[in-house]
């Protein structure tokens, strides 16, 4: 049977991988992206070609109607104002367009029956810090450094009890949130009303809580760029990538289509499998990036080597990776992009520019 999707945010990095693997398996696709001008440089073609394509946005009704007509089964929505930003002026656009938006969304598909299931594309953003053990206490600790700890280069947070260095532990889903940037808290936001109000119109959804994704078409100087494509863009410039810290923070990095594969099983599992769920989607294999930078630097430019200053950024997390047991169980979900391959070949992966981005490093 074919299934009739829509994809918010299809023209994007992953939104456009998603749409494809739909569009391969023979599914009925539909589009609605704003071409958003912080995101794109122009329409692009992989977004626009052979499929019904709504140049709009989520938080207009009469764009999502005609979006929606005909009804869908389920809707991925990826679509989200992506960044760091620190301010107040940045915090209610992100606020808009990811909260509002969301909201929007799943007021628009209210009338639709059957009431379609809605995967949406929440973020490991909103755990800020990851999680940690103090093995001298046998306990769990939150992670904490202060500046005057990051100053003099002490990098790992230490137990308040005893002061030994903490064990970085993958995060579960139970995970405390404590989002740092008005991105993290807007997808924080964004998750706990897409829940509450979902539940109120009996929309079956559930949030998949991406880690660092990268692939192909990922952005290069959109200010989410990510660590993975500023590290690359360093190479590709003919400097050497600036590590943070002492390199050996450990992130969780999981391939595009990894992700594409994780929408497809929410979408398809039954339904009291995922309703009302949260899921961690990571790749399960923590790496530092001082490893990242290392492997793209071998592959790009390999007489570089990375440069480690001993610089931080104030409320970066010092290691956050997740958990996937839970969607591991649930859904049968299995990772098959190792980091090796998948680094290698991104090293070599076309990558989008936005106009409104950035400046290139
Ligand atoms: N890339 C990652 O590592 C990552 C990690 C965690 C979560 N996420 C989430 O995944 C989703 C997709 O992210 P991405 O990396 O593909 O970002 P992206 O910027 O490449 O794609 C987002 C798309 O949404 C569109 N868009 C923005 N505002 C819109 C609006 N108001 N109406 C309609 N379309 C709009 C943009 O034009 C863009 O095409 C987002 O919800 C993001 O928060 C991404
Ligand atoms: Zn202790």
């Amino acid at each position: 049977m074919t299934v009739r999707a829509l994809v918010t945010g299809g023209a994007g990095f992953i939104g456009s991988h998603l749409a494809d693997a739909l569009v391969a398996r023979g599914d009925d696709v539909v589009i609605l992206d704003s071409l958003a001008p912080d995101a794109h440089a122009d329409a692009p073609d992989y977004a626009v070609r052979s499929r019904r394509f709504f140049h709009g946005d989520v938080r207009d009704p009469a764009t999502l109607r005609a979006a929606l007509t005909g009804g869908v089964d389920v809707v991925f929505h990826e679509a989200a104002l992506v960044g760091l930003g620190r301010g107040d002026a940045d915090r209610s656009r992100f606020l808009d367009v990811n909260v509002e938006g969301t909201r929007q969304v799943l007021r628009a598909l209210a009338p639709l029956r059957p009431r379609p299931r809605v995967v949406l594309a929440s973020s490991m953003a909103l755990y800020g810090e990851g999680a940690y053990r103090c093995e001298s206490c046998s306990a769990s600790r939150e992670g904490i450094r202060t500046k005057a700890q990051l100053e003099s280069g002490d990098w790992d947070p230490r137990c308040p009890a005893c002061g030994s260095p903490l064990r970085p532990q993958a995060v579960p889903e139970s995970h405390a949130w404590r989002p740092g940037t008005a991105y993290a808290h807007s997808k924080a936001d964004q998750e706990r009303e897409a829940f509450v109000l979902a539940s109120s119109l009996g929309i079956p959804l559930v949030a998949l809580r991406y880690h660092n994704v990268y692939g192909p078409r990922m952005p290069r100087n959109t200010p989410y760029a990510g660590v993975a494509s500023l590290l690359k863009s360093r190479i590709l410039s003919g400097r050497p990538p600036v590590v943070h810290e002492d390199g050996r923070q450990l992130r969780d990095f999981i391939h595009v289509k990894d992700v594409v594969a994780a929408n497809l099983l929410a979408a398809e599992a039954p339904e009291e499998a995922v309703r009302g769920q949260p899921f961690n989607v990571g790749s399960g294999k923590p790496v530092t990036i001082l490893d990242l930078a290392n492997v793209l630097v071998q592959e790009i430019a390999p007489d570089q080597t990375p440069e480690l200053r001993g610089s931080y950024r104030p409320g970066d997390a010092r290691h956050v990776f997740g958990s996937i047991e839970k969607i591991q169980q649930a859904l049968g979900f299995q990772p098959r992009i190792g980091f090796q391959d998948g680094f290698r070949s991104f090293a070599h992966d076309p990558m989008r520019t936005a106009v409104e981005g950035l400046p290139l490093p």
